[in-house]
């Protein structure tokens, strides 16, 4: 049996976006909440005030993957584009089959990479993937069912549904479907909140904020006793705020045992399995185990008798209950279309070290965008070039699965694998479609990749792609506002040192498998550049 593989990180996918929020006023994110529920009803949406514009171009300019434009303002008159073209993005919520594509000048590169240890197989089959994909699909519609009964015992609580997101909904998935993210969207009926900046010694953190509510004292107070009884709403000086901790305990954690408590074990046609959760703030992990299907008919225990892929046997599902905030908007392929950005709890304990500077720590949200990270992946697995890149990535995520495989297992490891995070991978993959010109194969891709990555370390600094990136400072306005936010910033020198030194183990391995000479010098100078200004 395959056991289950563990390349976590995409779990929360979430790019952090800070000081944009302080400058929305709070009539714009009460008409953006109420623009939902007009949406909900059918209406054209209203207009959305300063929001702003992010647009993408369809094929990757010349002058980088965005060709934006800040709206001027917006009226009823621009209309969401709802052709077939734009699914993408939000009018997208399906998982996506792991993106492999080599091109002629590729050779046989791909046999190649197949035959290495470290890096072997990179397809996942369809059967297994549908097989994986169907069954949470299914699992969380079971869930949905339930949780939106217990929802009755909470005034206003209302379940939206989930926003599929993370390598298995951007098609960068690994090795096995066995890990899967989803964002559990939900609103409080009638309530207005806003996103307020948390200030540590005079300079707001980006990404982070407290959640004030936004309508009248004595209304909160008919309204939604309750939600004060139970301490989830609660008052600071002259305010209300929803309090992260303990919405995230006494509702989300309770309602999911009692869901789980009705589907503990579960029996569908031929397939049966026990789910079980664990609290991960934000995040509630659901893991489905025991997976037992049954070889019904002859075919599919022929089938299984002769196939060497298992299916997983366990299979993690991230559930991230995330409240949308405010609707910004994107250029698809033939129009504006919607593109969310969510909060989530993310308070943090007493026992971390940041905590301490903080007023209340219980209090803390993240304000995350995954939604641009969604829009901008959709649009890539349309184009050769970033195809090519996301092998690429896909490539060297699998390489350092296999790593961390024999660290987990006591064996020698190369030291890289533990602290390159998918994450980071996921940054250079799009800074890599941003800085490149054409890529003519995935040789070439992984050249760019590996190179990209080589700087990042020689540099100690790898830049968040969307946070404060000032290339994008005319057109991505919303992200380019604030200061960047160093992924590398935590990391302790020795980590660093010793990160860089197995990174020229990791080239050696693939030796063969990609070609520095046959870059631009450019590109690598242009991202070199930008890196360097970054710091
Ligand atoms: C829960 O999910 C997180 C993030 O995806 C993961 O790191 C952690 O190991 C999971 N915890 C359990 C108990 O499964
Ligand atoms: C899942 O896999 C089993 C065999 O492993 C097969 O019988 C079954 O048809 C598959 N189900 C789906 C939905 O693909
Ligand atoms: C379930 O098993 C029966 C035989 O036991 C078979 O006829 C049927 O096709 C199977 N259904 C699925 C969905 O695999
Ligand atoms: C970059 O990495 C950060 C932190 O690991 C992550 O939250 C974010 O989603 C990544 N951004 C992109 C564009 O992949």
């Amino acid at each position: 049996m395959a056991s289950p593989k563990k390349d976590k990180a995409a779990a929360q996918n979430n790019i952090e976006v800070g000081e944009k929020d302080k400058e929305e006023k709070p009539k714009d994110v009460a008409v953006a909440q109420k623009d939902k529920e007009a949406d909900k009803n059918d209406k054209a949406p209203a207009p959305l005030g300063n929001v702003l514009a992010i647009g993408l171009t369809a094929v990757g300019a010349a002058a980088g993957m965005y060709l934006l434009s800040k709206l001027a303002s917006h009226t009823k008159s621009v209309p969401y584009a709802q052709s077939a073209s734009d699914d993408i993005g939000i009018n997208l919520n399906k998982w996506q089959h792991p993106v492999k594509d080599f091109s002629s000048a590729d050779e046989n590169l791909e046999d190649r990479l197949n035959s290495l240890e470290c890096v072997g197989e990179l397809d996942i089959s369809q059967k297994v993937w549908d097989n994986a994909t169907n069954l949470v699909d299914e699992v969380l519609d079971l869930l949905m069912v339930k949780m939106r009964e217990q929802a009755l015992k909470y005034e206003g609580l209302v379940f939206d549904g989930y926003r599929k997101q993370g390598s298995a909904r951007d098609g960068l998935k690994i090795r096995s479907p066995d890990e899967f993210d989803v964002l559990l969207e939900y609103h409080i009926e009638r309530l207005y909140v806003e996103p307020v900046p948390i200030v540590d010694f005079g300079i707001p953190r980006p990404g982070l904020g407290r959640m004030k509510i936004l309508n009248e004292d004595c209304e909160i107070e008919t309204q939604f006793a309750t939600w004060i009884r139970r301490k989830i709403i609660v008052r600071d000086q002259d305010s209300y705020f929803l309090k992260a901790r303990n919405l995230h305990q006494t509702v989300f954690e309770s309602i999911m045992d009692k869901c789980l408590e009705k589907l503990s074990r579960i029996t569908r046609q031929n397939i049966s399995f026990r789910l079980i959760r664990s609290m991960n703030p934000p995040s509630v992990n659901l893991t489905i185990t025991d997976i037992q299907r049954e070889k019904g008919s002859l075919e599919s225990f022929m089938d299984w008798l002769f196939t060497d892929e298992d299916d997983p046997d366990v299979i993690d599902i991230d559930v991230v209950p995330a409240m949308m905030i405010v609707t910004e908007k994107a250029r698809g392929t033939s129009g504006f279309m919607p593109c969310p950005r969510y909060a989530v709890v993310k308070w943090m304990e007493e026992s971390q070290t940041l905590a301490s500077r903080f007023e209340d720590p219980s209090m803390t949200w993240r304000i995350c965008t995954s939604g641009y990270e969604k829009h901008c992946m959709d649009m890539a697995r349309n184009d050769k070039k970033k195809r090519y890149i996301m092998t690429a990535c896909r490539i060297i995520k699998t390489f350092m699965s296999k790593e961390r495989d024999k660290s987990r297992a006591g064996e020698n490891h190369l030291y890289i694998s533990t602290f390159l995070r998918s994450f980071y991978l996921k940054n250079i993959t799009f800074y890599c479609m941003l800085f490149t010109e054409s890529v003519t194969g995935v040789y070439q891709a992984l050249g760019y990749f590996l190179g990209f990555l080589e700087i990042s370390l020689e540099e100690e600094c790898l830049p968040e792609f969307f946070h404060g990136n000032y290339l994008l400072d005319n057109d991505f306005p919303s992200c380019a506002v604030g200061g960047q936010v160093n992924l590398f910033g935590h990391v302790s020198p020795d980590t660093l040192i010793n990160a860089k030194r197995s990174f020229k183990t990791v080239k050696s391995k693939l030796y063969n498998m990609f070609d520095e000479s046959v870059l631009e010098s450019s590109a690598c100078q242009k991202f070199q550049n930008f890196v360097k200004s970054s710091k």
